[in-house]
């Protein structure tokens, strides 16, 4: 038995949309975005592994390297080993400290658990500075990231962080705008489904120059990242609120009107937020809605009218949660 490396990393909402790549094999978005990052992790613990390729296990369940869950993370893994010049093999074991199959996206959380301890075994690091003392600043440990999930690069700082594309590839930087304590918001997640994604993001992100909705958004995207980070600084959810609706919206439209469409969202969801806009209006209700690339729905209201917001999901399959503090390295020893 060798030491095991544990790395808690948490998963993000974005209220700025990255959808759509500049370059697909830098991974450079074709614009910037800004989430808020969640109380929900993924923790991965790694160990050298002498056996001749990967072990990757999920929930406890060992996965065949060619189960469709198991690629995406393996397939990584070997172009950090090759990129980096690590040639050791890894035993990987990862769980969610949320419900699997609840519809929630784990990839930004998945993919930076992965990175992050996977890195720290490579290089025999049991914290952060000690990553950084071997090169590996969290900037640098993001950047990595990104190429197994985009969004993941966002989850390595809390609270409210943002991802800037930058005027060339290797411009690109993703910093803490806003820490967690800045803003007690809370993002109530409403399962409407639990089905996987009939399309996964990487295949859904190669649609959007498809679209001829597209670049009209990308030409409104910078004053809409300005306002959003203007309402966040002020915590003006009055004027946060209908930007985040707006910028979901719109992304969804890019989405349907893509060729082919990609429709992420069912008759369940138009239904909920319709019902959320009728009963915003009767009880002057401050809560608003975001999406992600899926048919669930984002609830973000202030902490203090949580019991205002709860008829709205009443009999319903939700998931509550607050603003998250970022990730954490642990190391134990043999
Ligand atoms: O990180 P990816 O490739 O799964 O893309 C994320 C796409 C969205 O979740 C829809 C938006 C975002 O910025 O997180």
């Amino acid at each position: 038995m060798t030491d095991t490396y544990i790395a808690k990393v948490p998963t993000n909402i974005a209220f700025l949309k990255y959808w759509g790549k500049s370059n697909e094999r830098e991974q450079w978005p074709a614009n910037d975005s800004l989430s808020m990052t969640l109380d929900l992790y993924t923790e991965t613990l790694v160990q050298v592994w002498e056996g001749p390729e990967h072990c990757f296990s999920f929930a406890g369940l060992e996965l065949p390297p060619d189960a469709p869950f198991a690629q995406k993370p393996l397939m990584y893994l070997d172009f950090l080993g090759k990129n980096l010049g690590f040639k050791e093999k890894l035993f990987i074991r990862s769980h969610n400290d949320f419900p699997a199959s609840c519809g929630i996206a784990s990839s930004a959380s998945g993919l930076g658990a992965l990175t992050l301890s996977a890195l720290a075994c490579w290089t025999r690091s049991d914290s952060f500075e000690a990553l950084e003392e071997k090169g590996y600043t969290r900037g640098a440990i993001a950047s990595l990231a990104r190429y197994g999930s985009g969004s993941a690069c966002r989850s390595f700082w809390g609270g409210f962080v943002r991802w800037y594309r930058g005027v060339s590839v290797d411009q690109q930087t993703v910093s803490q705008i806003f820490p967690a304590t800045h803003w007690a918001l809370r993002d109530r997640i409403v399962i409407l489904s639990a089905e996987r994604k009939s399309l996964s993001s990487t295949d859904g992100h190669k649609l959007a120059w498809t679209s001829p909705l597209f670049a009209k958004r990308l030409a409104v995207l910078e004053e809409r990242g300005k306002r959003i980070e203007d309402a966040l600084a002020r915590k003006d959810l009055s004027r946060l609120g209908p930007l985040l609706e707006e910028e979901a919206l719109e992304m969804h439209e890019v989405m349907k009107q893509s060729r082919p469409p990609c429709v992420y969202l069912g008759e369940d969801t138009h239904r909920f937020l319709d019902t959320l806009r009728k009963v915003r209006q009767q009880e002057h209700l401050a809560c608003y809605f975001t999406l992600d690339a899926g048919p669930n729905v984002h609830l973000i209201y202030e902490e203090k009218d949580s019991r205002n917001v709860d008829p709205l999901t009443k009999g319903l399959r939700y998931l509550d949660v607050g603003v998250g503090a970022g990730p954490q390295l642990s190391c134990k020893q043999r």
